[in-house]
Parts: structure tokens; C-alpha cells; sequence
């Protein structure tokens, strides 16, 4: 599916049902913030549909940049105080601060491997030393992985740590999940590294 394709498919599911990816991203999130040492700070939210997550990460006192490409996302950020919302692909968002959490919530996916490794390196120059980037990335174990052309970022178990080598990995975890807009069966890498200097 082309990027424009793949906007409008997001722009029509949101408006049928906003909620549609329920809260396990959040869940996610919660776990990780319940065990590191920072609860605030600066963090930015890759591809966060609805903005839960966004949302959770600015009620515990994060200032956040939500970069989501579908004009439908967001419905469930209200703090706009200390959320700002960008309505653009994340492969074209200009990084302005360092973070302290990176969030890329089953979004990796969609972007094309050489993308991929271009966002990751900008992301990694803008972290924090001590700061966290945490993924839930769909792993080529995956039905979308064998339904799909093979040009997208999915994790094989090796590129994604090869890229992260010099990190710390604080949580790894895989998980097997059943996709909310068709019958796939996926595999879920959850995984937490933390920039070590
Ligand atoms: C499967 S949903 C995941 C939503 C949420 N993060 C979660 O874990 O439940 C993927 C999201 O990524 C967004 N997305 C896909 N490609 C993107 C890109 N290149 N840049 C920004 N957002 C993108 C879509 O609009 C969608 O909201």
C-alpha cells in the first residue's frame, strides 16, 4: 500500500472506531514507567492512533510531541497544553528537542527498512543519555510479515539490536497477538533500550 493509500486506509478506520487498537500500547507504557526512574520530562509518540498513550505520558507529567500521519488520530488527547499533536509522517517530522522516552507503538511496520534505519538514527542522536527508546514491533514471526511484500521494518531478532548494540536493554519481551482488523496472528517484540551515553 503506497504512504497516501495507507493514510487514507487509517483515516477511514478511525472514523468508524477511534478505539479500534484498544490499550495494550498503554499497558506497555504504564509497566515501563512503573519500573524506571523518571516519570517526567520530554518524550515523543511515534504513531500513537488515538493518542492514549500521549495522553497517559502527559497526566504523569511529560511534555510530548505526538506525530501520528492520520488526520483522524488524536481523539483521545485532551491536554493540549502539554501535548502538541503533528499531523505528519514521522519520516518527515523535524526533531527539535531531546527526549527522555521515545515510544514507536506497532507503527515500525510501515515504514520501509531504509526509513526504517533513518528515523531510528535521528531518534537515537535526539535521546537523552539514560534515556529510554521502547518499541512494540510486529517480528517477521508475524501473518502481516508473511502477507506482506517484505519492504517494511518488521523484526527478525537480529536488526533491530544490531542497531541498538551500544544500548542498554532494560525489558524484552515477545508476545503473540491477534490483530484487531483482521484474523493475523502476530508476534509482539515489546523491547526498552536505554542510552547509555
Ligand atoms: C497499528 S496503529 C498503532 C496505534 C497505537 N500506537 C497502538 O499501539 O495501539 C499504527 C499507527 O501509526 C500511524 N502511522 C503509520 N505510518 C506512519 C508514519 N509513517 N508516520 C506517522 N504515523 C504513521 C497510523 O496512522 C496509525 O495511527
Amino acid at each position: 500500500m503506497s504512504k497516501i493509500g495507507l493514510k487514507d486506509y487509517y483515516d477511514n478506520l478511525y472514523q468508524d472506531n477511534p478505539n479500534i487498537f484498544g490499550n495494550s500500547s498503554l499497558i506497555f507504557l504504564k509497566k515501563i514507567l512503573h519500573s524506571c526512574t523518571f516519570n517526567d520530562g520530554r518524550a515523543l509518540d511515534i504513531g500513537p492512533g488515538n493518542g492514549l498513550t500521549s495522553q497517559y505520558l502527559a497526566d504523569v507529567g511529560f511534555i510530548v510531541d505526538a506525530v501520528d500521519f492520520s488526520s483522524n488520530a488524536f481523539t483521545a488527547v485532551t491536554d493540549f497544553d502539554h501535548i502538541k499533536t503533528h499531523i505528519i509522517p514521522i519520516e518527515d517530522f523535524k526533531v527539535k528537542f531531546k527526549y527522555d522516552l521515545i515510544l514507536f507503538a506497532l507503527t515500525a511496520h510501515h515504514l520501509t527498512y531504509n526509513d526504517f534505519h533513518k528515523v531510528i538514527a535521528v531518534l537515537q542522536k535526539n535521546t537523552k543519555t539514560s534515556g529510554l527508546n521502547c518499541f512494540r514491533i510486529f517480528t517477521s514471526d508475524s501473518d502481516f510479515y508473511r502477507q506482506s511484500d517484505k519492504t517494511f521494518f518488521y523484526d527478525d531478532g537480529d536488526s533491530l539490536d544490531l542497531l541498538y548494540k551500544d544500548w542498554q536493554v532494560i525489558e524484552d519481551k515477545l508476545i503473540l497477538a491477534q490483530a484487531s482488523t483482521s484474523s493475523a496472528k502476530n508476534e509482539i517484540r515489546e523491547v526498552v533500550y536505554r542510552k547509555k551515553y
